[in-house]
């Protein structure tokens, strides 16, 4: 058994994987939209491994005996004038993400939860790869996004991401 306060911290972090998913399939919406299929399916596959994220702590609840809830998702609502836009806020988004996983890990680490601690590792490390790989999208936008080849060449570029299951992440 976990502390409620932890468990209470982790189940509403599922929510906010949920909706990590959730906006990154708006951004997936908007590229569609816009002929950028290749920047499309790179946010696809990001929302499916949010996705991946939500399951990985609700499984970690649920092995550790905490009944788990479910709040509603909250709607993105991000309008998007350009097409760096979402590159922009999807890496804001992933420091906000990477915040809440360090409280959840500072709040265990008072109480000496090194269980907890042990799980958070994983996703401590994977929030260090998803904020490196939204910082370097921004770069290679603002170095090659500006002209229609370069562009071209971008969307070939997220085009060829492969799904990648995080499912043997962190040990339950
Ligand atoms: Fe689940 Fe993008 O952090």
């Amino acid at each position: 058994m976990i502390d409620k306060k932890i468990a209470q911290l982790i189940n509403v972090q599922v929510n906010k994987e949920l909706y990590s998913g959730y906006l990154y399939l708006d951004f997936a919406n908007y590229y569609a939209d816009e002929g950028l299929d290749g920047f499309a399916h790179w946010y696809e596959i990001q929302a499916q491994e949010e996705r991946d994220h939500a399951m990985m702590m609700r499984r970690y609840l649920i092995d550790n005996g905490i009944r788990v809830t479910f709040d509603a998702i909250d709607k993105p609502d991000k309008k998007f004038a350009k097409v760096d836009d979402p590159l922009k806020a999807g890496y804001e988004h992933e420091q906000l993400v990477t915040s809440l996983i360090n409280n959840i890990y500072a709040e265990a680490e008072k109480i000496h939860d090194y269980k907890t601690m042990q799980f958070l590792d994983w996703f401590i490390k994977e929030q260090g790869e998803e904020e490196k790989n939204a910082e370097d999208m921004l770069k290679k936008f603002s170095l090659f996004g500006h002209d229609a080849k370069g562009l071209y060449s971008l969307n070939q570029e997220l085009a060829a991401r492969v799904y990648t299951p995080s499912a043997t992440g962190p040990a339950m």
